[in-house]
């Protein structure tokens, strides 16, 4: 099948101002997103820049805006678009470092922010080999560990765009990983966070984040639950 291919280009500091690339061009409709880059790569422009590794939904380093909708490049075929027409930009809300490519820091800083790691100092039962969890008390989170960090999340929601220094949702989800996780300790402290003002209570429960997910992870629904367990004090199963 034939597509009009267009792919967002800028090169800060190149004194060339941002604009599109446009192909017309012969791909397979089971074809990815991210095979297409890599055959403009190949067969036209070399110094085309995006990230990938994995090719295959894991590593969440491809995100990108895919006719308006943040997705993984390596997980949508050219036939699922409905479109022949195909528009590929960098996602929102985080500066452009070349092309594709965007700065993540502030979103890893973000995630930094709450204390993504399991907290507990005290000592290790008896036998000194594990700390036991219930297979409902690991159900609670399960959820939420599915996050990848790809940041397609955050980059969609318009409280982010607006600004910036909003925590923004993957961050939250991190931070309900550990929070309900029956082992953890720090539950209380990262609550504390989370009810900072670029906290949860910047989210207006826009629902765009859920929506781009790749893992279909309920995003709104776990910050629903951190907004909850602010206010009740309690953490609900
Ligand atoms: Fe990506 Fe989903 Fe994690 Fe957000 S919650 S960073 S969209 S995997
Ligand atoms: Fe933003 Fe998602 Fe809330 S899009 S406003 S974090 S529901
Ligand atoms: Fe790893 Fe797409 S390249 S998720």
């Amino acid at each position: 099948m034939q597509i009009n291919l267009k792919i967002f280009r800028y090169l800060p500091d190149s004194g060339n101002k941002p604009h599109y690339d446009k192909y017309v061009m012969e791909v397979n409709p089971t074809d990815r997103v991210l095979d297409v880059l890599e055959q403009v790569r190949a067969d036209n422009d070399p110094s085309l820049a995006y990230r990938r590794s994995c090719a295959h939904g894991v590593c969440g380093s491809d995100a990108m805006q895919i006719n308006g909708h943040n997705a993984l490049a390596c997980k949508v075929l050219v036939k699922d678009l409905d479109s022949t027409d195909i528009t590929i930009e960098p996602l929102r809300g985080l500066n452009v470092l070349r092309d594709l490519i965007v700065d993540m820091e502030p979103f890893f800083d973000h995630f930094r922010s709450v204390q993504p790691y399991f907290i507990n100092d005290s000592e290790l039962p008896a036998d000194g080999k594990e700390r036991l969890q219930s297979p409902t008390e690991r159900e609670r989170f399960d959820d939420t560990t599915k996050c990848i960090l790809c940041a397609a999340c955050t980059s969609s929601c318009p409280s982010f765009w607006a600004d910036g220094k909003y925590v923004g949702p993957a961050a939250i989800v991190n931070a309900h990983r550990f929070i309900y996780d029956s082992r953890d300790t720090a539950a209380t402290e990262r609550l504390e966070i989370m009810n900072e003002a670029t906290g949860v209570w910047r989210c207006r429960t826009i629902f765009n984040c859920t929506e781009a997910c790749p893992r279909d992870i309920k995003i709104t629904k776990a910050i629903a639950e951190v907004k909850k367990a602010i206010i009740t004090g309690k953490l609900e199963n």
